[in-house]
């Protein structure tokens, strides 16, 4: 069954660079050959996989320029120390409790989180006994060496890359904007099934394509519906990332003692799945523009889902971690302390303070990241007991 969304014309993005564009016709060529060698159509999931991760040349794997201006978005960290402080305070705590604590970062991007929560560390004198980065971009890997090496020589050297986290571990794991970037399924409600979106070519075309679901998509719409109480409407298109949820049921398995900070743009299962959400929440970035279509520039846009919180904390619930709390970003920021920032503020340079307000108003303001974007902190044999979860907490709402 062919399904019409509300594609949006690449004449409505910026035009790409001649290299760029090259580059993504390389990447359609080759989904296309997996496209026919599949028998013509291949599941969502599998699309973005190839167009973000594929070896050599997806997205992450060979864009120059991802994340900051010169790329398609920017993150928390890329903003200044505010965001990066704010967790390497979290991270103070843990150490200071947990005999050698450790940080495994997943999904680093450019180093800047590394960068800033390392610096803050050493000034507070609570240095982790490593800094585990796992990364799947070769790309972004040089890149995060680089800059640590630049900008923090002497604590670089605690910084190493692994492949997958060690069992057995004891410390803070911090995964910042990666569980949006995990491939997912798209499925539609119909009235009597489940439909998964695929895509199939329609000439040099890509298009999307209605198949009756695989058992496991079709039995988490299912099982979704008994939980939220209603079945969803006719036509309803909405999103699930299996890999997130395999990824938060690794992390709790091998966490021995600490706590796992996700954060992301999100919400509660209930919000997820409301009714009025029947476009789903597929979102794309190509420089600097946000839309919600992911056909157009395969391997040179980002595509993401937000991210279902409910589901991740039930699967770390089931796997013996405690919900710690559950925070929209601008009270992360704030019950970590952000009069701190404020300081000095009289005597800084009038750009200086300017930046600095910019900063604060970015990272807090209810329309730019502070409402969208959450924090949700589990713990296993550990409890973050400073304030941190003290106010605002909303994790009633997972
Ligand atoms: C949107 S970027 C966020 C980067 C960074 N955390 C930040 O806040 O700027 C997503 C990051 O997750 C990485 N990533 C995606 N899938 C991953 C996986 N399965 N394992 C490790 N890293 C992954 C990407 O390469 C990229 O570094």
């Amino acid at each position: 069954m062919k399904m019409k969304l509300e594609a949006l014309s690449s004449n409505a993005l910026p035009k790409p660079s001649d290299k760029d564009l090259v580059k993504s016709n390389r990447v359609s060529r080759f989904i296309g050959q997996q496209i026919e060698k599949a028998g013509n159509r291949i599941s969502f999931r599998d699309f973005m996989q190839h167009a973000l991760y594929e070896e050599d040349l997806g997205y992450y794997a060979s864009k120059k320029d991802i994340i900051g201006v010169n790329g398609d978005f920017i993150t928390a960290p890329e903003y200044g120390e505010i965001f990066s402080n704010s967790i390497a305070k979290q991270c103070a705590v843990i150490i200071n409790e947990i005999k050698g604590a450790t940080i495994l970062e997943y999904g680093a991007g450019t180093g800047a989180l590394a960068v800033g929560i390392l610096k803050k560390l050493s000034d507070m004198g609570c240095m982790p006994e490593h800094y585990f980065i796992i990364e799947i971009s070769v790309n972004l890997i040089n890149h995060q060496k680089r800059k640590l090496k630049e900008e923090v020589p002497e604590l670089a050297s605690i910084v190493s890359w692994i492949s997958s986290m060690p069992k057995e571990f004891s410390g803070i794991v911090i995964a910042n904007e990666v569980a949006d970037a995990f491939p997912f399924e798209r499925f539609v409600r119909a009235d009597n099934q489940v439909l998964q979106v695929c895509i199939a070519k329609n000439k040099e075309k890509f298009e999307y394509d209605l198949i009756p679901a695989d058992k496991k998509l079709c039995d988490y719409v299912l099982s979704l519906e008994k939980i939220i109480g209603y079945k969803l409407d006719h036509g309803y298109l909405s999103e699930v990332s299996f890999e997130a949820q395999d990824w938060v049921k690794e992390v709790a398995c091998k966490i021995k003692s600490g706590v796992f900070f996700i954060l992301d743009y999100g919400a509660s299962r209930n919000e997820y799945y409301a009714p009025n959400r029947n476009q789903g929440w597929t979102r794309c970035h190509f420089m600097h523009h946000a839309h919600n279509e992911p056909l157009i520039y395969p391997g040179i846009q980002d595509i993401t889902t937000w991210v279902d919180f409910s589901i991740l904390s039930e699967i770390a619930s089931d796997n013996d971690m405690k919900i710690n709390g559950f925070l929209n970003q601008s009270q992360f920021i704030i019950n970590s302390g952000i009069e701190e920032s404020f300081n000095n503020f009289d005597q800084l340079e009038l750009t200086a303070q300017i930046e600095l307000s910019r900063q604060i108003k970015l990272l807090t303001l209810p329309n730019q990241m502070g409402e969208n974007f959450k924090c949700l902190g589990l713990s296993k044999n550990f409890i973050l007991n400073n304030n941190l979860f003290k106010s605002r907490d909303r994790a009633y709402v997972l």
